[in-house]
């Protein structure tokens, strides 16, 4: 590799994090291992293309052949989705949904969304980030005992506040989401409803979560969590504006280029349509049937440690645990789990009363072990590993043991084979 002695500051830094990936268990829900395939799209002179607009309608010329693959990439994105338009341009999740703010509001509109302690994410009315300081938006919670989706809370604030926008999507909620029920509620109100699933896309495609549509007008995805794609960001949605009759499409269009993005990562547009085509395979339902499986059969192990998981359970590929009665702080824990080369993310849980930066809860989930080839049984070890580092946490010798285990069962599941970057 032409790299390695070009900027070997560069490459061996690359090389350093390819083999953390290689040597470390994922359980980071929202993180994936692309397959080969999907890597190299995106490593080609694609990414030298300037390709402003959409195909046959671009500023530059010479895009000849980026329109074929734009075209295809919007093709199979409507073919898996069952969407009737497909925006592939969005550079991730968050510019997908500013995308769709900015199609759908004016600035000061109201929106209603999940609040971030309950599973939101910062994109859907964070005071920190651009959608809570250009919207103005009114948040939903679960219910205090059950930790599920409080609908009639969702209902009543509904019809309090009317909002332009109701949106349905989770980051670290662990049940499905009744998109029928929102839409039912979005109608009463006269409101769009987006439903946001950049992290159940997989499980969407593959039948094992309730489909968006037909109830959302609007379905913004990230492609990287459990599509397993390039990272980045995907729109698909109605042609019709359900409200006043217009090109919902166009607008939607309009809205990522020229209004929040300019030109396009074809190189990315390209990976993302080799990504759709592997979802297209059966062994890709078979991949989501196990994640799900891994998920539930790691969650009885906490469970039977004696943690206490959000909601009781899980449906999906991810589940929350609360560490407040450990008297540990998350933070911590997450950091003692790196040095075994165990990956989780420390998260809020519902009626936190600790800070986002140290909250009380750790979030894991089995999207990239499950790509490693990790089974049931497999998985259980990992959560008894993860509980073991929880209850000896002090002890140097303990550690040193799981980090073995890790080492043995990253071997026994390699990522990428023998290759070598
Ligand atoms: C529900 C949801 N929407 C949007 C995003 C943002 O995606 P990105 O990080 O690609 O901007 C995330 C990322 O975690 C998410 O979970």
């Amino acid at each position: 590799m032409k790299l390695k002695n070009k900027d070997p500051k560069i490459y061996n830094l690359i090389r350093r994090e390819v083999a953390r990936q290689k040597e470390g268990l994922v359980l980071i829900p929202s993180e994936n291992y692309a397959s080969l395939e999907v890597l190299s799209a995106m490593a080609t002179p694609l990414s030298n293309k300037y390709s402003e607009g959409y195909p046959q309608k671009r500023y530059y010329s010479g895009n000849k052949f980026i329109d074929e693959i734009e075209s295809i990439a919007i093709e199979r994105a409507k073919k898996i989705f069952k969407a009737q338009h497909a925006n592939v341009q969005p550079h991730s999740g968050t510019q997908a949904n500013e995308a769709v703010y900015l199609a759908l509001l004016k600035p000061g509109d109201r929106v209603l969304a999940l609040d971030l302690s309950a599973g939101g994410h910062l994109s859907h009315g964070a005071k920190i980030n651009f959608s809570g300081r250009f919207y103005r938006f009114f948040h939903y919670g679960v219910n205090r005992k059950t930790e599920l989706i409080d609908f009639d809370e969702v209902e009543k604030k509904a019809l309090r506040y009317k909002p332009k926008l109701i949106i349905a999507s989770t980051t670290s909620y662990s049940r499905k989401l009744d998109f029928k029920r929102f839409r039912a509620i979005a109608d009463k109100v006269g409101a769009y409803l987006m439903a946001d699933i950049a992290h159940i896309a997989g499980l969407i495609i593959a039948g094992l979560h309730p489909h968006p549509f037909p109830f959302a007008d609007v379905v913004t995805t990230t492609t990287h969590k459990t599509l397993r794609g390039p990272r980045g960001g995907l729109i698909l949605s109605k042609k019709r504006d359900r409200l006043d009759g217009s090109n919902l499409a166009q607008k939607i269009d309009r809205a990522v280029f020229p209004g929040t993005q300019g030109g396009p990562l074809e190189h990315v547009i390209a990976a993302k349509a080799v990504c759709f085509r592997e979802a297209m395979e059966p062994g890709f339902l078979k991949y989501q049937k196990q994640i799900i499986k891994n998920s539930k059969a790691m969650v009885e192990v906490f469970k039977d440690q004696g943690f206490r998981v959000i909601s009781n359970g899980t449906d999906n590929h991810l589940f929350v645990i609360d560490i407040s009665p450990t008297g540990l702080s998350s933070l911590f824990i997450q950091q003692e789990l790196e040095k075994v080369n165990i990956f989780v993310n420390r998260n809020m849980i519902p009626f936190d009363k600790r800070s986002a930066f140290d909250p009380s809860g750790i979030r894991m989930g089995t999207p990239a072990i499950t790509t490693r080839g990790l089974k049931e049984k497999d998985c259980q070890e990992v959560a008894y590993l993860v509980c073991e580092l929880i209850k000896n946490i002090k002890s140097a010798s303990k550690k040193q043991k799981i980090k073995e285990k890790v080492k043995m069962i990253c071997r026994k599941f390699p990522i990428y084979g023998n290759l070598r970057w």
